[in-house]
C-alpha cells in the first residue's frame, strides 16, 4: 500500500483550493480498506473519505488519513421486466457512468447528466437535477464501517434519503440514533433503472426545450444532450472556473412565512411542496440581495447563477477556503437580515 505524504489536494477538489493531506492512501478495492484498518500505523487515527471532491470546501491541511476512493467497475447485475439493475464502483465518474449506461441501452439517469463527482458521492447527498434524484433510481449500496471494519449493505430506506441528505450526513448522537457521517466508506452502488423507460420532462427548462425543438417524444440521448446544454449555460465548468455546484440548499418555509415574504417581495420564486411546505429558490434570494458578481478575495458569486460560489483566482492564485467561507457567511447574514431565512450550506466544510 503506497502512502502519499504531504499529498497536494488541489487536483482533488473542484473548487481548486490549495491544501495538503498529511497522509493519503488510494483505495482501489474492499481489500485496500481492510488493509488500512488492520494496519498498526493507523489504529485510532481519524480517517477522511474523499471521492471526487466536488462537494467540499477545504479550509486547511487535512490531518486525518485521507482515503481517496478509486474503486472501479460497472456491470449489469440483474435484468427483469421491471428494471435493469446496474452496479458501479464508488470511484467511477458519475457523468461518464450516466453516458455509458445510455450507450448500453439502459436509460434513466439522463436528467442527472453532467453532475460532477463520483458514483460513491452520489448517495451521500442524494444528488438530483431536472426532476430526478438519486433516490428515484437507487437499489442498494455496499460499504465498510470504518469504526468497526464491518461491511454493510443498505437499501433506500436505510439510506434515509432526503433533499440533498442521507444517513451519511448525520452523526449518530446516541445508541438509538442513526447516522454514518465520518465512519462509512461506500464501495459500490447499485442503480435501478425502471423499464419501460419513461421520460421525465416536468422541469420548466426541459419543457422549454421541447417547445423550441418541436420534439414531443425525445429519446433518452436527446434529454441527455438537453440537460448538458442547460447546465452548461447556467453552471460554470469546474475545470475552467472552480466551484462546488449549488453552495446552499433551497430552503423550505411554511405557507404563512411565504405569504409574508410575497407581501414584501411579490416576485420571489417559490414552489409548493407535496407536504404543504413551500420551497424557495435560494439563488433568487441571494440574487435579490445583490450578490451576483461580488467577491471576497478570490472567492466570488457566479454572475449567471447566484447560488454558485466560484474560485476566480484559477489554479495559480486560487481562493482560500477561508475566503469562500467568509463570503458564504456574509451571504447568509444578508439573506437572513432581509428575508429572515437561514441558508444552509450544501458542501462539507473540512
Ligand atoms: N434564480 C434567480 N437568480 C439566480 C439564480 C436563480 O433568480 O441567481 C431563480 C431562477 O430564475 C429560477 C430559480 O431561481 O427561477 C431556480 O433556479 P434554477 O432552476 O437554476 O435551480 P436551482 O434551484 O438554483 C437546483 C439545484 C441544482 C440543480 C437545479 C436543476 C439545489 C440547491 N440546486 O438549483 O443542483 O441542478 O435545481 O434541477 O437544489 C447542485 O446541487 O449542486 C445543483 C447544481
Amino acid at each position: 500500500m503506497i502512502v502519499e505524504r504531504n499529498a497536494p489536494l488541489q487536483p482533488h477538489n473542484s473548487f481548486g483550493i490549495v491544501a495538503r493531506a498529511q497522509q493519503m492512501v488510494r483505495i482501489e478495492s474492499e481489500d485496500d480498506v481492510h488493509a488500512v484498518l488492520a494496519d498498526a500505523r493507523w489504529q485510532g487515527v481519524p480517517k477522511f473519505v474523499l471521492g471526487g471532491g466536488s462537494n467540499i470546501v477545504l479550509t486547511g491541511d487535512v490531518k486525518a488519513l485521507v482515503l481517496k476512493v478509486e474503486i472501479r467497475g460497472r456491470r449489469l447485475v440483474e435484468e427483469t421486466p421491471r428494471a435493469w439493475i446496474v452496479e458501479a464502483g464508488a470511484g467511477e465518474v458519475w457523468h461518464d457512468t450516466v453516458r455509458w449506461l445510455l450507450e448500453q441501452g439502459w436509460p434513466g439517469l439522463e436528467n442527472m447528466a453532467l453532475i460532477p463527482g463520483t458514483v460513491g458521492g452520489a448517495p451521500v447527498q442524494n444528488i438530483g437535477a431536472y426532476g430526478v434524484e438519486l433516490q428515484d433510481r437507487f437499489e442498494s449500496l455496499d460499504g465498510i464501517d470504518l469504526a468497526t471494519g464491518r461491511p454493510f449493505t443498505l437499501d433506500a430506506a436505510q439510506c434515509a434519503f432526503g433533499y440533498r441528505d442521507s444517513v451519511f450526513k448525520h452523526v449518530a448522537a446516541g445508541p438509538n440514533d442513526f447516522g454514518l457521517a465520518g465512519r462509512a466508506l461506500i464501495t459500490r452502488v447499485r442503480l435501478r433503472l425502471p423499464r419501460p423507460w419513461k421520460p421525465e420532462l416536468g422541469y420548466l427548462d426541459l419543457a422549454r426545450r421541447m417547445a423550441e425543438t418541436g420534439i414531443a417524444e425525445p429519446t433518452p440521448m436527446q434529454i441527455f444532450d438537453w440537460v448538458c446544454a442547460i447546465r452548461s449555460a447556467k453552471l460554470p465548468d469546474w475545470r475552467v472556473l472552480g466551484n462546488a455546484g449549488s453552495f446552499f440548499k433551497n430552503p423550505t418555509v411554511t405557507p404563512e412565512q411565504c405569504a409574508d415574504i410575497i407581501a414584501r417581495d411579490p416576485k420571489i420564486v417559490h414552489y409548493p411542496m407535496p407536504d404543504g411546505t413551500v420551497k424557495l429558490a435560494a439563488g433568487w434570494l441571494i440574487d435579490a440581495c445583490g450578490w451576483k458578481g461580488k467577491s471576497v478575495g478570490n472567492a466570488g458569486v457566479y454572475e449567471k447563477q447566484a447560488l454558485v460560489l466560484v474560485n476566480r483566482g484559477g489554479r495559480a492564485h486560487p481562493a482560500t477556503g477561508g475566503e469562500v467561507m467568509t463570503l458564504a457567511k456574509a451571504i447568509q447574514t444578508s439573506v437572513y437580515e432581509r428575508f429572515g431565512i437561514r441558508l444552509e450550506p450544501e458542501p462539507v466544510v473540512v
